[in-house]
């Protein structure tokens, strides 16, 4: 994206990626991304994070434009991904003076990650680096936003924070960096991608997200930076609003409980068996929201769907059991779940089967393998279900129901 000086001492030196569609193969990405990186210049100079590999040419160029990479003092990785840190060794190539600056969670991964030997820092939140007689970096630990290591960078005398991947978005403008360059017809798009972001990266951290955002609400700010996307630089404190209105949301709504249920359906017999399941939950006050998996599926529609689950206590999984497995659209689907925090969540499988129901013990077995709390018995009906058969699923209901809110099955028993 070239260079974009942001302040006397600021450079955005990162790179646009509007061209790819799919983020590390998991996430659908209709706009694109960035990968941003900031040089800050004083008597010390210091790079925040650097890019995927594959784009350490463009941004040791773009460094050259302003200073010698060889006078870089130190290099912050806010956290270990490798978006952000995969053109470290070859930086450290260029830069082999600089000290690599990390919270002390992340030393474990970059050693691991690199296998190699560099000088560097572990920072906390009571560290300061002065780069200049009138330039101090503090640092906020910012854990599971969303890595164990994640951190910002706070530029004390610039009211700068760069938030990693806090606060952006997998959003390549067509001009400009900042936020507010966004063309009007755009923002829409923009404001989807932030919060799609924030549902499928952050939410659920929500409760970290909170101490994060109590963390930094009485720093004055005027400049957010974060990872991915635009640059924020006019009415900063709603932008940081809108993660506190995000998170708040589960947080508020705990009582209310919502099932996802996800179905791929051959012949419509599982499909029948999902909207029946649909009913009874729908009967008991639950929050539902049925989607199913067809064999051609548009990041736009997946990513909705990814959403849903992201929000919700539980999830239904019903697939038909064909030639002893289930349909390659519930494979596809499962693995793109990996994008998401299931655990924890409750599960249940349903389909319709001919001679044997071995999908469901292969749906069964990945969403174990995802530490979902996967119900002990399942939902299967042989070919096609009759009404009859349909309500022979009473007691996998009062399962899964018991599991979403287990205060109120331990009552019902003592009731019993
Ligand atoms: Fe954009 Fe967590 O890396």
């Amino acid at each position: 994206m070239g260079v974009v000086k942001i302040s006397e001492n600021i450079y955005s030196v990162g790179v646009k990626h509007p061209n790819l569609r799919v983020f590390d193969l998991l996430m659908p990405l209709p706009h694109g991304t960035t990968y941003n990186s900031y040089l800050i210049t004083g008597e010390k100079n210091v790079l925040i994070d650097t890019v995927k590999l594959q784009f350490t040419d463009e941004l040791v160029a773009n460094i050259k434009t302003i200073i010698d990479p060889a006078k870089i003092d130190y290099i912050v990785i806010q956290h270990n991904e490798l978006d952000h840190s995969g053109a470290l060794p070859n930086i450290l190539k260029a830069a082999p003076n600089a000290k690599v600056v990390i919270a002390k969670a992340a030393e474990n991964f970059l050693v691991n990650s690199f296998n190699l030997k560099f000088d560097y820092i572990k920072v906390d939140d009571a560290t300061e680096i002065k780069i200049g007689p009138n330039q101090t970096l503090k640092f906020v630990m910012a854990p599971f936003l969303h890595w164990p290591d994640t951190m910002f960078t706070y530029y004390v005398e610039e009211k700068a924070l760069f938030t990693c991947d806090a606060f952006g978005a997998h959003y390549s403008q067509d001009s400009g960096v900042f936020k507010d360059e966004i063309q009007k017809s755009e923002y829409d798009n923009y404001f989807e991608q932030f919060s799609i972001y924030f549902a499928i990266i952050m939410r659920v951290y929500s409760e970290k997200v909170l101490a994060a955002v109590k963390k930094i609400e009485n720093l004055e700010i005027n400049l957010i930076g974060p990872s991915h996307g635009p640059i924020v630089r006019h009415d900063v404190k709603q932008h940081i609003e809108y993660y506190r209105e995000f998170a708040l949301k589960p947080v508020e709504n705990k009582e209310l409980k919502k099932v996802t249920i996800v179905y791929s359906s051959m012949y419509g017999s599982t499909m029948k068996m999902a909207y029946h399941l649909e009913s009874l939950l729908k009967n008991q006050g639950i929050q539902t929201y049925v989607a199913e998996i067809p064999f051609a599926m548009s990041a736009e529609y997946m990513t909705n769907v990814i959403k849903e689950i992201a929000s919700s206590d539980g999830v239904l999984f019903g697939a038909s059991t064909v030639c002893s497995t289930i349909l390659k659209p519930m494979w596809d689907f499962l693995f793109f779940l990996a994008t998401v925090q299931l655990k924890g969540k409750s599960a249940g499988v349903f389909g319709s089967y001919g001679w044997d129901a071995q999908g469901l013990k292969l749906l069964e077995q990945t969403l174990t393998n995802y530490k979902m709390n996967v119900m002990k018995t399942n939902f299967k009906l042989k070919f096609v279900p009759s009404q009859d058969k349909l309500e022979s699923c009473d007691e996998f209901i009062k399962e899964f129901t018991g599991m979403l809110d287990p205060k109120a099955s331990s009552e019902t028993k003592a009731a019993m």
